[in-house]
């Protein structure tokens, strides 16, 4: 993920770079106790102080809602941004310039190159719309205004084979850049070209940053398809980009619900008549990724969709994908419209007020997930409300662990008339059970407990990296890999914090526990930490010559040792012996 930008240059900058100033430019800190600092969390809602920055660790964590992470991370939540631009962002603070390679400098220059193009492609339909009586009349018939227009930048696209394509295509890399942008259409046979898109209202679709990346086109009469949308290209994937966002984050200061509706002429319709608030996923169903992102503005997502059958279907589908992510301080809520109206038919015969009236009707996920289940089955019988509780549980089991799963439980119990216990003994079972049939490219990470102390204590305290006793481990035991490479890390990078060595194992398998490690708290005093990890690392050690010592033994017992594993096994037993009895020197 860290793409071309070189590792060492990441490192220097985590080094470089104090979280605990970074943050408090942005959030005033407290000082609590040692080197940590506290404040309200800057990621969810609450009145008391559960976000913690450790100035040693060069690491935060959240105990209210879990957000964690170094200084890149801190940029990437806090202000929205992806990984090339949070490390761009933080360069900056700290006045270094970001080595690319030239694999990276061609591409940005290509996507910005494309950026461009499609801001001119954007202003060419603009004015053509200006100049099309048909257009302007359509537009006037949907009721659209000229400033909403002009804010969203609604254009025309000609009714020709090839406007786009002859006047921005002169040169063979100028076609290249249409093509690539998605604007023109290579003809199977030969060198041919054609414009994309034809007599079409044109709906330029913004990234967050404001960026125009695409565009959705809707047919003036009559015909098929409906809507046509830019394909997929480098600047444009349909599964993470929303119509209408960065119109909601320049018009809001604050986002405290954003409205996902179906289609672009909603979003224009409702920010018209001042709901500001209003994003389209761009014909494809909602994806993770669109909840992950507008979860970065908001923690309520109010989805609207038609009260008719296909409105539930669809609303059905979104709540499969929400309830893994669902964490305790998100709100989901779903708003069905009356029958045949949409939110742009609907606001243009009614107003805002009557509107946000209905939005503050709007069921909640739990409503909306118990009453769906419920009208699956007869609630009057013995083998209806089972048949509920089972489908129910399926739904509550794929929650993450927390307030609101709890809440649900309990709801369950009562509706179908199932002991609590009972149910939160099925819950622990089904974990059980998903922990054994993990998929084997995220292995199950299983710690004893000197290994898991080990490593939480190296994490949080890389330093003790000096108090390491002879005898080093061996690393015969695959499940020691971890530490080993932890180890070496540190001693390859001296000084290095926590943040840094978290940043080595990024959408690496064992991020999650690392993260998990690096914030447990081990409960050992201070002046017991030397010591606890050099007890630690010992366990370690007598169970590696251990496992040797048996294969050894093991061998002895069959074919037979030749002289040097004789002289090994000696060794090795002797080295466990001196290990035992460090043991006993030290805790008497
Ligand atoms: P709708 O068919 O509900 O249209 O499509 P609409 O938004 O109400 O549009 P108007 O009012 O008739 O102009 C909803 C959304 O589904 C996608 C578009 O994003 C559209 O806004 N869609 C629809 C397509 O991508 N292609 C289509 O052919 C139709
Ligand atoms: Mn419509």
């Amino acid at each position: 993920m860290t793409g071309t930008i070189p590792r060492e240059f990441i490192d220097l900058l985590l080094a470089k770079i104090d979280l605990v100033d970074l943050i408090n430019a942005q959030i005033p800190l407290r000082k609590k106790s040692g080197n940590n600092y506290f404040a309200c969390c800057p990621f969810h809602n609450e009145k008391s102080a559960s976000f913690s920055v450790s100035q040693p660790k060069q690491f935060y964590y959240c105990f209210g809602c879990g957000a964690h992470g170094n200084a890149i991370d801190f940029m990437m939540q806090h202000d929205h941004l992806n990984f090339p631009e949070a490390i761009e962002a933080l360069a900056k603070y700290a006045g270094m310039d970001v080595p690319h390679t030239h694999e990276s400098i061609k591409k940005n220059h290509s996507v910005s190159t494309l950026h461009e193009l499609m801001q001119t492609i954007t202003t060419y339909y603009y004015d053509h719309m200006r100049q099309s009586t048909r257009a302007i009349s359509y537009l006037k018939k949907r009721g659209i205004s000229g400033a909403i227009a002009q804010q969203f930048m609604i254009g025309y696209a000609p009714d020709s084979w090839s406007h786009v394509l002859d006047q921005f295509g002169k040169t063979d890399a100028d076609k290249k850049h249409l093509l690539d942008a998605g604007l023109i259409i290579k003809r199977e046979e030969a060198h041919q070209y054609y414009d994309r898109f034809r007599d079409r209202i044109m709906f330029p679709i913004h990234d967050h940053r404001g960026r125009i990346i695409g565009f959705g086109g809707r047919i003036i009469d009559e015909g098929e398809p409906k809507y046509l949308n830019s394909p997929e290209t480098i600047l444009f994937q349909k599964g993470h980009e929303l119509y209408g966002l960065y119109h909601a984050i320049k018009a809001n200061r604050t986002l405290n619900h954003i409205l996902i509706v179906e289609g672009y002429m909603d979003v224009v319709a409702l920010f018209q008549h001042n709901i500001t608030y209003a994003v389209a996923t761009l014909g494809t169903a909602t994806t993770e990724h669109h909840l992950q992102r507008l979860f970065r503005y908001t923690s309520e997502i109010i989805f609207c969709f038609d009260g008719d059958a296909a409105g539930k279907h669809a609303a059905w589908r979104a709540v499969q994908v929400l309830l893994p992510i669902m964490q305790d301080h998100l709100q989901i809520r779903f708003l069905f419209l009356p029958d045949g109206e949409d939110p742009d038919s609907f606001i243009r015969k009614t107003n805002p007020i009557q509107f946000e009236e209905l939005l503050h009707h709007a069921l909640s996920l739990s409503d909306f997930l118990l009453q769906t289940l419920n009208e699956q089955s007869d609630m009057t019988t013995m083998e209806g409300r089972a048949r509920f509780a089972t489908n129910t549980m399926n739904h509550i089991k794929q929650l993450p662990t927390g307030i609101f799963q709890d809440i649900l439980l309990e709801e369950l119990s009562k509706r179908a008339r199932v002991s609590l216990n009972s149910l939160k003994q099925q819950l622990k079972q089904s974990r059980v059970a998903a922990t054994v049939s993990s998929t084997p490219s995220q292995p199950q990470i299983k710690l004893s407990a000197s290994l898991r102390l080990a490593l939480a204590l190296l994490i949080q305290c890389p330093t003790l990296i000096n108090k390491l006793p002879q005898p080093l481990l061996m690393n015969n035991l695959p499940q020691h890999t971890l530490l080993i490479k932890l180890i070496q890390l540190i001693q390859q990078k001296p000084g290095i914090t926590t943040g840094g060595l978290i940043e080595h194992w990024r959408h690496q398998p064992e991020e999650a526990l690392l993260v998990e490690l690096a914030s447990w708290n081990h409960l050992i005093p201070e002046n017991g930490v030397a010591n606890g990890f050099l007890g630690a690392i010992r366990q370690l050690s007598f169970s590696e010559f251990d496992n040797e010592i048996n294969t050894l033994l093991s061998k002895a017992a069959g074919a037979g040792l030749t002289n040097p594993e004789k002289l090994k096994l000696a060794d090795y037993i002797s080295k466990k012996k001196t290990l035992a009895e460090d043991d006993v020197t030290r805790n008497a």
